[in-house]
């Protein structure tokens, strides 16, 4: 049986694809082993490949007062991201990369066991809910997979380049909270 122990040792010391050869650490994830809501990100940027921790960079403080404004924190909710490695000069990870790296998020899944799942930008929307995913026109919709209920927002870095997307970001986390006060058992929202 997976534990989380066996499966951060394992990813740690993951050589399934190339990004392995420059990154400084592996960002395996951060947060509550039973949290009720499962948030998913891209790649680890700078910051992160120092240090081993996702969303740690401006992107990270902005997400952070994000979720704040709902009640939630690093207490409530787990952190990971599609591929666990830095992508050199924060290019988007390939597809390949995604697919190499893809089964450390089922097993992290399988084990949370979430009632939500929200997805960080459009690279993880595309690679959780649907391919086609349009950021901009289906952020903040509802899609059921395999009986869980995930979402997408626009990534805290886009929010930082572009301010007016904010006021429908602060829509779609009211709309999060409404959805953790309905489902969740035991997350405080
Ligand atoms: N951007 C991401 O998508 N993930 C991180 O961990 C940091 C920045």
């Amino acid at each position: 049986m997976d534990t989380w122990e066996n499966l951060r040792s394992e990813c740690l010391a993951c050589r399934g694809c190339s990004l392995c050869e420059t990154r400084h650490n592996v960002v395996f994830g951060d947060g509550t082993q039973d949290a009720e809501i499962l948030l998913i990100g891209e790649g680890p940027g700078q910051h992160e490949d120092e240090q081993g921790l996702p969303f740690v960079g401006r992107a990270g403080k902005l997400l952070d007062d994000m979720l704040e404004m709902v009640n939630l924190d690093r207490t409530k909710v787990y952190i990971a991201n599609i591929v666990k490695c830095r992508p050199p000069n924060n290019r988007d990870p390939l597809g390949v990369e995604q697919d190499a790296c893809m089964d450390w998020l089922r097993r992290q899944t399988a084990l949370l066991r979430p009632k939500i799942i929200v997805c960080l930008g459009r690279v993880a929307a595309k690679a959780i809910i649907k391919d086609d995913f349009r950021i901009t026109q289906e952020h903040g919709q509802w899609f059921t997979r395999g009986g869980v209920q995930m979402t997408a927002i626009y990534h805290p870095a886009a929010l930082l380049r572009d301010v007016n997307k904010r006021p429908e970001t602060f829509e779609d986390l009211k709309a999060i909270q409404a959805k953790a006060r309905e489902l969740c058992g035991h997350t405080e929202v």
